[in-house]
């Protein structure tokens, strides 16, 4: 294991699918620094901050083999520039699916344009997990519906909590 690798994303929320890329993550990079991007697109469901001690909590209680070696950071602006500052060589990204590949083959070619050093390494995602997304869990968590087999049990706890509270 050599290096240090940016895995950037919204994790709003975190899901199993995206601990499953941490984790496969830290199995082939020394040093894993997760960023939380501060404004996703899509309105986020908590801040930035919120998400990223969810992450933290998550990978502490899931992935205690690893844990010591996956960083969680805030970032706001480009990917490149967290990868620069990072000290990182190289982008991590699950790809789950022949859909998720033209937006991703545009980002890691743009972000190759931006920064020629850096290269994006994707981990094609497990096969029990290639069906989730964080915008599927709100939904079902929002309509009442139990998503304790898709994501981190830290995440249940706060959706549960949420869902009682309203
Ligand atoms: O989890 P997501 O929402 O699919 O992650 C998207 C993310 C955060 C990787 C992407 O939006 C991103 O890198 N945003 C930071 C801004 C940036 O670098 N934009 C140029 C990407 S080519």
């Amino acid at each position: 294991m050599t290096g240090r690798a940016v895995y950037p994303g919204s994790f709003d929320p975190i899901t199993l699918g995206h601990l499953d890329v941490i984790e496969r993550a830290a199995g082939v990079f020394e040093r894993v620094v997760v960023g939380v991007l501060v404004n996703p697109r899509k309105s986020p469901m908590s801040d930035a901050l919120a998400r990223a001690e969810v992450i933290r909590e998550a990978v502490g209680e899931t992935l205690p083999g690893v844990a010591e070696r996956v960083d969680v950071v805030t970032f706001d602006g480009l990917t490149v520039d967290l990868a620069a500052r990072s000290g990182a060589g190289s982008i991590v990204r699950g790809l789950r699916a022949v859909s998720d590949f033209e937006a991703e083959m545009q980002m890691a070619h743009t972000n190759r344009k931006l920064a020629p050093a850096i290269d994006t390494i994707f981990f094609m995602t497990a096969l029990e997990h290639a069906y989730l997304s964080s915008s599927l869990v709100k939904e079902i968590s929002g309509f009442g519906g139990d998503v304790s087999l898709m994501v981190p049990p830290a995440v249940a706890r706060r959706l549960r909590g949420a869902t009682i509270a309203r």
